[in-house]
């Protein structure tokens, strides 16, 4: 399987963790598509752990449990497609899961032509429990090639939180995407914690096999399973914003059955998605900025059709200024080009004047603009 862009969907452990059921799926998928979720790109519905019984059964299966699941998992998918959603599951390359459930070393065969059989479409691939001896990378090449082999195109998403090298690896693995922070939390220290982790691993994000920095955690106010402090909405608007200009995959892990409109306008402003799914997928480059407060961090990264897009994020609790000298970006004054630009949030266009692109920040608020290339 290979996928051209980040994908995009719901998982259910940042809320639900281990309170899942067919009920609450079946509901996500119904909510997933009144909300209008899938036009905007939203295609993965992904049930995380905790989803099977303690135990595989005689066969060595894997088996849903049948309280959470009386149904089985085949239905579940079933109705998953039949909202014309795609359907995902979670296993481990250790013994067991986090949560303690059944993991697939030494099933890894067995357990990919299960989730085939189940009409599967993505397999989050978690890292706890396994072993000690035999390197991660070996891991999850088992399950990549188990994965290629079993009869149907199942996204490999691996989740070893960029431990023991993973970037150095990974594309080694047929992993579509990869874990490359730890878990994330519903605070806003998690969100300045992981943009920081991501920051030395920008040059291994590309097309084909995305740098994950964990699922979103846009909408959540502090409720359920990895719900601390909760986060505002414009440290949401921003942490959102940064995922999206990374290049990460936009997993929504929020209930997406009371979402409120804060929430629906964050995760479905099209124009930041555009940027996260630009075809080059190129890296995004840190630029210094003339003159900027500690917790301001500046992006730009180049598009598909010649034009750039640029992130200013300011990560702390004071007003911040961002001067930036287009030389940064490429364009000296001696081009005779500036900048057009446009913030995705407001819609505001202006002009780079002096080939100096300044910009003001309220706490925690971020500008993402998109620029065109125009004559002086
Ligand atoms: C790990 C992963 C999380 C989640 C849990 C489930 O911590 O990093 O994303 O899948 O396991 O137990």
């Amino acid at each position: 399987m290979i996928k051209l862009t980040p994908p995009m969907g719901w998982n259910s452990w940042n809320t639900f963790g281990a309170n899942i059921n067919e009920q609450l799926i079946f509901e996500t998928a119904d909510a997933m598509v009144a909300n209008g979720l899938p036009q905007k790109g939203y295609e993965y519905l992904v049930i995380d752990d905790c989803w099977s019984l303690r135990e595989r059964d005689a066969n060595q299966r894997l088996v849903a449990d049948p309280e959470k699941f009386p149904q089985g998992m085949k239905a579940v998918a079933d109705y998953v497609h039949s909202k014309g959603l795609k359907f995902g599951m979670y296993s481990c390359a250790g013994n067991l899961t986090c949560a303690g459930y059944p993991g697939s070393f030494e099933h890894e065969f067995l357990d990919a032509e299960t989730f085939a059989e189940w009409d599967v479409d993505f397999l989050k691939y978690d890292y706890c429990y396994h072993s000690p001896i035999i390197p991660g990378k070996y891991l999850y090449r088992r399950m990549g090639l188990a994965l290629e082999n079993c009869g149907r195109d199942i996204l490999f998403s691996a989740c070893s939180w960029g431990a023991d090298e993973t970037h150095e690896w990974i594309k080694t693995t047929g992993a579509s995407m990869w874990r490359s922070t730890g878990d994330i939390f519903d605070t806003w220290e998690s969100v300045k914690d992981l943009t920081k982790q991501q920051e030395k691993l920008h040059p291994y994000n590309g097309v084909g096999c995305f740098n994950d920095m964990d699922m979103l955690i846009v909408g959540m106010y502090g409720k359920g399973n990895v719900g601390l402090k909760g986060c505002s909405d414009v440290q949401y608007k921003t942490h959102f914003s940064i995922w999206a200009f990374m290049g990460s995959p936009l997993m929504i892990g929020c209930d997406v059955r009371s979402m409120n409109q804060a929430t629906l306008d964050i995760l479905g402003n099209e124009e930041i998605i555009r940027i996260n799914q630009d075809r080059t997928c190129r890296q995004p480059v840190k630029l210094v900025g003339t003159w900027s407060g500690e917790d301001l961090l500046l992006y730009s990264r180049q598009l598909e059709n010649g034009d750039l897009a640029i992130g200013l994020f300011n990560m702390g609790d004071k007003d911040a200024y961002a001067r930036l000298n287009l030389d940064e970006v490429g364009l000296p004054f001696s081009t005779g080009k500036t900048l057009e630009v446009k913030e995705l949030w407001t819609g505001e266009v202006s002009k780079v004047k002096n080939s100096t692109l300044t910009w003001g920040l309220k706490p925690y608020d971020c500008a993402v603009l998109r620029a065109k290339v125009v004559d002086l």
